[in-house]
């Protein structure tokens, strides 16, 4: 029997509790598909930086790169000051395994769930690839003069031709994948004349981030043109992209963007799917170990009280079994997500789904 070494990190907050209805119906999945998954839980957060003052020991990269696939629940403590934890641990791991694709599907599952007017399920089904190595998030920068009244704050965007390039070919291959068989439904009748099958929108600001998005830009074009001609290329602008987001967000296949503009529009995705409660991602070394996790925070308000949506959870546990291989198993549960979504839930937000969190787990892994 094929088996699986996961390393799960539970983390703050709501992040454990989640995580035990994602493994509850990752189980329920391995058990239905013939493979076992063999878990090893690592106690990194905000609880065990309290009690050690160490944020992350630094064995952790080197420990966890013997795994194909990690499991993370949340990082965030409200006894902990905003940043510690988010860079000495999520981005930190992110960094060091070189997970430098940060996978996020934005799909609606059912309509009542979408704070957009008449949008429906087939209005919304893209999938953002979010540069996941580099951008403003290197941490290149500093200050000078700091605390007097001629301070200076830099903070730089780095962005390489290679780093660029490998997020720009991953995302035009996904595109390829993900339309293997029919060509995306939003594509002109020209263009699949032409031959196009599916279409990657790069969104950037070339206006003004004119060295950045212009490597950006020549690279996407140059990379598309001489490997890709199936895949139509398309841009727009960020802040345009979240004016379409709301407006016409059929008019999105999949997306290709920085770092920083990756985060903020996906948060905007993550509302017209439905909240937090529901959006998933993956942080993703294709030659290494990925990372996959809730795209929401910690809620710490909610901890504990068995309210909290664990389909987030459930769904990058899903993302994990594609990206291992196990594309039946999470099309499962993808399926099974669905059908509990449509008819049985009454809204996607902590303590208003009709269950608890762990009814939602039950529910989901029964399905399997
Ligand atoms: C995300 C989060 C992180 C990010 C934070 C917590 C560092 O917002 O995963 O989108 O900015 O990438
Ligand atoms: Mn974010």
């Amino acid at each position: 029997m094929k088996s699986y070494s996961i390393a799960v990190i539970g983390g703050d907050g709501t992040g454990p509790e989640v995580i035990r209805e994602a493994v509850k119906v990752l189980d329920a999945a391995a058990h239905k598909f013939n493979f076992k998954l063999n878990y090893t839980d690592y106690d990194f957060g905000g609880e065990r930086f309290l009690r050690t003052q160490e944020v992350l020991p630094d064995s952790a990269a080197e420990e966890l790169r013997k795994y194909p696939a990690i499991l993370l629940g949340a990082i965030g403590h409200p006894q902990v000051k905003p940043g510690i934890l988010e860079k000495g641990i999520l981005l930190r791991l992110r960094f060091e395994l070189e997970q430098y694709i940060n996978l996020r599907p934005v799909k609606l599952y059912d309509e009542r769930f979408c704070p957009l007017k008449d949008k429906k399920p087939a209005d919304i089904d893209f999938v953002v690839v979010r540069e996941n190595n580099e951008g403003l998030y290197t941490g290149a920068g500093g200050f000078v003069f700091k605390g007097t009244p001629h301070e200076v704050a830099v903070q730089e965007s780095i962005n390489t031709r290679r780093g660029v390039e490998r997020c720009v070919r991953f995302a035009f291959d996904y595109a390829r994948r993900r339309r293997a068989g029919q060509p995306w439904h939003g594509l002109k009748p020209e263009d699949v004349a032409a031959g196009k099958k599916a279409q990657l929108t790069l969104c950037g600001k070339t206006n003004v981030l004119t060295y950045a998005f212009d490597l950006w830009e020549r690279t996407f074009h140059a990379v598309g043109q001489k490997d890709y001609p199936d895949i139509k290329r398309d841009y727009a602008h960020v802040d345009a992209t979240t004016m379409w987001f709301v407006k016409n967000p059929e008019w999105f296949d999949v997306i290709v963007t920085d770092n920083m503009f990756g985060d903020i529009i996906t948060d905007l995705g993550a509302m017209i799917q439905g909240g937090m409660g529901i959006a998933a991602g993956g942080n993703l070394n294709p030659q290494g170990t990925s990372m996959f996790e809730p795209i929401g925070g910690s809620a710490p308000k909610y901890t504990g009280l068995n309210v909290i949506n664990p389909l987030a959870a459930i769904c990058a546990g899903q993302m994990m079994l594609d990206f291992l291989g196990e594309n039946a198993a999470a099309t499962a549960i993808e399926t099974a997500v669905i059908d509990i979504v449509r008819t049985k839930l009454n809204s996607l937000a902590a303590g208003k789904m009709g269950y608890s969190t762990t009814q939602v787990g039950d529910l989901v892994a029964a399905t399997v």
